[in-house]
């Protein structure tokens, strides 16, 4: 390793420096290069691209076009950095309607690999550029049709550091694939067809609209459970195709947004969404949403990621709204009801006490058969404070406690099916169930994961989950830490898991929902360290296994969280950094009341 230099002398990168970091950022793995690449057809007018890849992109990637070409000129500055066809000053990025704008895909792509451009305009010259890593190796004419040809071979083949990243070809393939289905979905106007080691993967004719792309994609019968959504609300609209409430849960779920006509990441849209599901499905289940949202140029920012995987609107409650909205309208048609399914998943709102638990829970902790959610040590704990001083309880929020110490707990209420409440001299204090079990989950989970492991039970009936390639990979990739947070599972044949034991956070807790959930969240997911990998699998899980907000919680259930959450080291924050923990000072209340 170079000693850092003791100059602090500032110097200016050198383009092909610059150009390696830029790469950093924008060739992440294969499926990045085939995005950019097909990005930059489709932004060429193409109305065929032909997608050829080996060893899941790690040997070649190719893809060809019949879009407008470049001229020989354009070709060889094509590979310069910034250098772009598509904007030309800061403005032009307002509503900006290319995929590219950047002007960094191929320089980036070209100094990571051999690459090679093959392109002819309909003046029929054609020319061939031929780069290696990030320096120019030949320009010469070469005979083609009109279109373009770019290759990339042996990617990483000069950073190392970055090759060794890499997964395996079957594993970077499921990304190369899922990048495809995306693009696919976004240009139904376009036909792709698409080899991998020499087999053809799918041909796609153009699709009059979503449904019929996606039933192209992945079947008729997927195609079928699906409700169109369409609305319009002020400059918004949203359409696309979201799952039927009763098929939610029964297959991989699957989610796709664009804006814009731009495929991006965006959590809060989906979630969004699925607010709108509310009291459709039980709560946990995630549906699959196909979600196409359409606002003013000058509503959205393109440009805030290197990859353009996500956006920033200006406005982004009123986009998320609006989304929620039109899927809820889209589940109040006739069409979205029409399966007998419905009403089986249906939980009314006005339900008898303890029904909000679900059907699962009631069968398991009938009404009246209090069982605490912790583990027996703090309950035990918790309810020593019934025989103990009453005069001493109103004393501190939860703070780090020694192990030994006794917590004292003061009465708490359950308000909202959410919130538990106490009372302190200086304040009236709410704390929110879910992010405080998760909390104490986390914290729990991140000890286990870090040494030793979790206690878990034996299924009498194993359980057989059939996964999408994308979680399958997921699983694959964190078995040894499941195993340790109590989840002995297996791999079986292709995607499925068998799952032997699991753990049990509390009783209520629903196993397989919480490992395909999380599976779900983890997909694509490639943490840098060992520890930050824990901690994102210890948040995923605690995320998906704590109580949720509506159950209703035992006195001795509540006493139990207290007393843990009291004894974690951030009681105060859940594991997305919200607070778990409120506090109404009387001062406040009196000042309100106009008593002070
Ligand atoms: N398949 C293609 N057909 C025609 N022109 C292309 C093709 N691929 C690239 N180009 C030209 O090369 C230029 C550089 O491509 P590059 O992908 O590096 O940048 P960009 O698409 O402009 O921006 P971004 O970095 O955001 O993708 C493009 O602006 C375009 O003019
Ligand atoms: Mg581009």
């Amino acid at each position: 390793m170079t000693p850092v230099s003791s100059s602090h002398l500032i110097a200016v990168l050198a383009a092909d420096v610059a150009d390696r970091i830029a790469a950093g950022e924008v060739v992440e793995r294969p499926a990045s290069v085939v995005k950019e690449l097909v990005e930059n057809a489709l932004d060429a007018g193409a109305t065929e691209v032909d997608i050829d890849v080996r060893e899941g992109g790690r040997a070649l990637i190719r893809v060809s076009d019949d879009g407008h070409g470049m001229t020989r000129e354009n070709a060889a500055r094509a590979i310069q950095r910034h250098a772009t066809s598509k904007i030309r000053d800061a403005e032009d990025l307002v509503g900006v309607l290319s995929f590219g704008f950047r002007g960094e895909a191929l320089p980036a792509i070209g100094s990571v690999s051999h690459l090679t451009i093959e392109s002819a305009t309909d003046d029929g010259a054609g020319v061939r550029v031929e780069v290696s890593g990030g320096v120019l190796r030949d320009v010469r004419e070469a005979a083609r049709r009109r279109g373009t040809s770019v290759s990339v071979a042996s990617i990483f083949f000069n950073t190392p550091a970055r090759q060794k990243f890499l997964r395996g070809a079957r594993s970077e393939w499921r990304a190369v694939s899922d990048a495809l289905t995306t693009l696919a979905l976004v240009r139904r106007d376009v036909r792709f067809s698409v080899a991998h080691d020499g087999k053809e993967w799918m041909r796609l004719p153009v699709a009059p609209d979503l449904r019929t792309r996606v039933a192209a994609l992945w079947g008729a019968e997927v195609a079928q459970r699906l409700v169109a959504v369409d609305d319009v609300a002020g400059p918004i609209r949203v359409s696309g195709l979201v799952e039927r409430p009763s098929d939610v849960g029964t297959a991989g779920r699957r989610t796709f947004v664009t804006v814009n006509g731009r495929a991006v990441r965006d959590t809060g849209v989906v979630r969004a969404a699925e607010a709108a599901y509310r009291s459709t499905i039980q709560a946990g289940l995630r549906p699959s949403v196909l979600l196409e949202v359409e606002l003013p140029g000058a509503d959205v920012d393109v440009n805030v990621h290197p990859a353009k995987a996500e956006v920033r609107f200006r406005d982004r409650w009123t986009v998320e709204r609006a989304v929620e909205r039109a899927v809820r309208h889209a589940l109040g048609t006739e069409d979205a009801g029409a399966s007998v399914g419905y009403v089986r998943t249906f939980l009314p709102v006005e339900a008898p006490l303890g029904s909000a638990l679900g059907v699962e829970a009631l069968r398991q902790a009938p009404v009246g058969t209090p069982v605490p959610l912790f583990d027996q040590a703090a309950a035990a704990t918790a309810a020593a404070y019934e025989a103990g001083d009453e005069g001493s309880h109103a004393g501190g929020t939860p703070a780090r406690r020694a192990e030994d110490e006794e917590i004292l707990v003061p009465p708490l209420a359950q308000f909202h099916r959410t919130y538990i409440t106490f009372e302190r001299p200086d304040a009236l204090v709410l704390i929110d169930q879910h992010s405080a079990h998760e909390r104490v989950l986390y914290e729990r989970f991140m000890q286990v994961l870090d040494a030793g492991n979790a206690e878990s039970q034996q299924l009498l009936f194993p359980l057989t989950l059939h996964l999408s390639p994308a979680e399958a990979d997921a699983f694959e990739s964190n078995q040894e830490l499941f195993a340790r947070l109590g989840f002995v599972a297996e791999a079986f044949g292709g995607s499925s898991v068998v799952v032997h034991a699991v753990p049990t956070p509390h009783p209520r807790f629903d196993a397989e929902r919480c490992l395909r959930d999380s599976l779900a969240a983890l997909t694509g997911d490639r943490a840098p360290s060992v520890h930050a990998r824990h901690e994102r699998l210890a948040a995923t899980v605690a995320c998906k296994a704590a109580i949720k907000a509506g159950e209703l919680l035992a006195p001795e259930e509540m006493r139990a969280l207290f007393v843990a959450l009291a004894r974690t080291t951030l009681p105060a924050h859940d594991v997305h950094g919200r607070a778990t923990i409120l506090q109404l000072g009387w001062d406040e209340l009196d000042r309100r009341f106009g008593r002070s």
